[in-house]
């Protein structure tokens, strides 16, 4: 399922970066907290994967080859976003919580390829994608949470010095989305697919419900002060997608300019910035950023 989420798309992003360094010259952020899946994930698939035995593609080459010259769980021969935001603002690879043994007081990394952002039992109660299907594993943006809630005490000893701690913290909320669209496209027609939309856009607010407490819980409840949450990919363009449809989808179905499938990712961005809008109006003190893959395609798709 992972496999859907081509790396080579990530190059294109764009977004306000947050200032990276203070008038002294001192870093701003500290640590770097990451929640999402295969975009951002350094490392954890591996060990989720194996605790359901399921075979991990990503530690075989050419996994790993560009740049680490060694697989390192990433879904991708090279660097990710992640990881070169982390270059620039002096800080080390955000470690994966799974699979470091070390510190996490430089950040922690609880991103896993093929997560979700809503809980596994969503889909396994309604046979996506499929009744014997593992997938997806159980490492939706809650369980993600509760991974971060339980490494926090083996941080800083009392609430106010994690919150002092996360106030310069950079978070990362997401890529979130496009594993649980993907997952209920798995093995269906055209007309399934038509008749899944509801259910669709019921866990699209779902998605952005769960982000909503999170971020409450992430800003209210530790300190958390800058964020960025990506939007979804326009998987409407990726080949994975255009394959599985190919046959069965009339001309229409197409956006003439881009060649790529229409779909649902420009609902979810904008139900998400309208979300994250009304988030910024309620925590001023707070910063929170929408990042969003491919921008001017984005609009089309
Ligand atoms: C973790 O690191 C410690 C020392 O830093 C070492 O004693 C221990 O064996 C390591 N554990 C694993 C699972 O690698
Ligand atoms: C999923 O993981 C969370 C956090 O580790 C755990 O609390 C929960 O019981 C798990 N759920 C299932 C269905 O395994």
């Amino acid at each position: 399922m992972h496999k859907l989420v081509s790396v080579a798309l990530l190059v294109f992003v764009s977004w306000s970066t947050p200032a990276v360094s203070s008038r002294s010259g001192v870093p701003c952020y500290q640590s770097i907290f990451s929640f999402g899946d295969s975009f951002a994930d350094t490392g954890n698939n591996p060990v989720v994967f194996e605790w359901y035995s399921i075979f991990d593609p990503v530690t075989r080459p050419p996994y790993g080859t560009s740049f680490f010259g060694r697989h390192t769980g990433r879904n991708g021969d090279g660097r990710l976003i992640i990881d070169f935001i982390a270059e620039n603002l002096g800080l080390p690879y955000v470690p994966p919580n799974l699979a470091h043994n070390g510190s996490f007081r430089r950040g922690a990394n609880f991103a896993v390829g093929a997560a979700t952002a809503v809980d596994a039992g969503f889909f396994h109660e309604r046979g996506i994608p499929s009744a014997t299907s593992k997938f997806p594993l159980n490492t939706s943006l809650g369980v993600q949470l509760e991974w971060f809630e339980s490494l926090k005490p083996s941080l800083y000893r009392t609430t106010r010095e994690c919150k002092k701690f996360f106030g310069r913290s950079l978070f990362f909320v997401g890529e979130f989305g496009v594993n649980d669209y993907h997952m209920s496209f798995q093995q269906r027609t055209v007309q399934e697919v038509r008749s899944l939309v509801p259910d669709v856009v019921a866990s699209i607010s779902k998605a952005i419900e769960v982000r909503y407490v999170l971020h409450q819980r992430l800003i209210t409840m530790h300190g958390a002060r800058s964020l960025v949450v990506p939007g979804v990919i326009p998987s409407g363009c990726s080949p994975p997608i255009l394959t599985r449809f190919a046959d069965a989808s009339p001309p229409s179905a197409y956006d003439s300019r881009t060649g790529c499938l229409k779909a649902y990712i420009r609902l979810h961005n904008s139900l998400l910035q309208a979300e994250l809008a009304k988030l910024q109006a309620k925590h001023w003190n707070a910063r929170i950023i929408y990042a969003d893959f491919f921008g001017p395609i984005m609009d089309m798709v």
